[in-house]
């Protein structure tokens, strides 16, 4: 190993051991992401100056208005997952259909990506950290073109799963269901170095991340989780901090390293959730179980979901066990399950 550093690459490669059947491809499948990640990279940290500031001028089948970022983002992974031949379909949030590589390489290629290649994408004119959120499935059909239900997997199925935080410092989190790692993007070397080894998720924390706007029409349970996080008790570090940035990925990379909850619950607007399962809740709740925290809709554990549609949507309430623990223990009194 070189001077103490240790890369994603040299890092995936020494995990490899612990993969005996695989034969790298998934190795390859992340260090593809990687470099798309460095790209995209690239071209947030100068989007000013390189004409990718606003929308594009669309409505991606989410409803929502593109903006020029999102559009790059989405083509940059697919570009990167498509070369790299070890995936035969992409789930993109930004893209109605799911997407077969059906070049001879990849036809037949072992894994399935679902991703949200730019996360928190109303941050992305205002210089507030945004992110790329994947989770990578083995295909269940074993040869010729894959389909639909190789994508529909439960999240316990998963394989591995990350994020990209486009923030302060660049950052690539990930698990392969053996614990969490993460790795900060060194640009002088342009490579994402060790620096957050085993990552643990703190049992609780002093900071929750919902939308307040929404109170009006959050569920009881929520309001009375709200409220409880904000009555002082002199036993406990309440009245908690209130810390929502608009990136999901931003509030619970936040609450991965000091502690917290991030909830998105049924609002009137999203009377199912608004976060995406396959390629935002899914990824997030496998890495923050592996932290050793905890992801539910508020009544079962998001990767016990069955998913019935690419961009079905779920309430989430994700991070510090203690807290989302007592977040439920609220739902299951005043809020009856959907
Ligand atoms: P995306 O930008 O990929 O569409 O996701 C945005 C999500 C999530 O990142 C964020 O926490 C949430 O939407 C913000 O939603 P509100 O603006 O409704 O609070
Ligand atoms: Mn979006
Ligand atoms: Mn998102
Ligand atoms: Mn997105």
């Amino acid at each position: 190993m070189g001077f103490g550093v240790v890369t994603l690459g040299q890092f995936i490669i020494e995990k490899q051991a612990d993969f005996p059947y695989a034969k790298g491809e998934l190795s390859r499948l992340l260090r593809d992401i990687a470099i798309a990640a460095k790209i995209v990279n690239r071209e947030i940290n100068k989007a000013g100056l390189v004409d990718m500031i606003g929308h594009v001028g669309t409505i991606n089948i989410q409803g929502e208005k593109q903006k020029k970022l999102d559009v790059y983002a989405d083509q940059q992974f697919i570009a990167a997952l498509t070369s790299g031949g070890e995936c035969c379909i992409i789930a993109t949030e930004e893209e109605e259909e799911i997407i077969h590589i059906d070049s001879p390489v990849s036809i037949n290629a072992k894994y399935i990506v679902c991703i949200d290649p730019m996360d928190g994408s109303s941050n992305t004119d205002v210089n507030v950290a945004v992110g790329t959120v994947f989770s990578i499935y083995r295909r269940k059909s074993s040869e010729g073109r894959a389909t639909i239900d190789d994508v529909l997997q439960k999240g316990t199925e998963q394989v591995a799963a990350g994020y990209i935080i486009y923030g302060s410092s660049t950052m690539l989190v990930y698990t392969t269901g053996k614990g969490v790692n993460g790795f900060t993007l060194d640009p002088s070397i342009g490579e994402f170095c060790l620096s957050h080894p085993e990552m643990k998720i703190p049992e609780t924390g002093i900071t929750y991340s919902i939308n307040e706007g929404n109170y009006v029409h959050f569920p009881e349970g929520v309001k009375k989780y709200i409220k409880y996080c904000q009555v002082e008790d002199e036993s406990s570090e309440r009245p908690y901090t209130s810390r929502y940035i608009g990136s999901m990925v931003g509030d619970i990379h936040r609450s991965l390293i000091n502690g917290g909850i991030y909830i998105y619950p049924t609002t009137s607007r999203s009377p199912e959730g608004k976060l995406r399962l396959l390629y935002e809740c899914n990824p997030m709740a496998f890495i923050i179980e592996q932290a050793g925290g905890k992801a539910s809709t508020g009544f079962e554990r998001i990767l016990e979901i069955q998913p019935t549609e690419v961009h079905q949507r779920v309430p989430i309430f994700i991070g510090s066990i203690k807290m989302v623990e007592k977040a439920e223990e609220l739902m299951l009194h005043y809020t009856k399950p959907l």
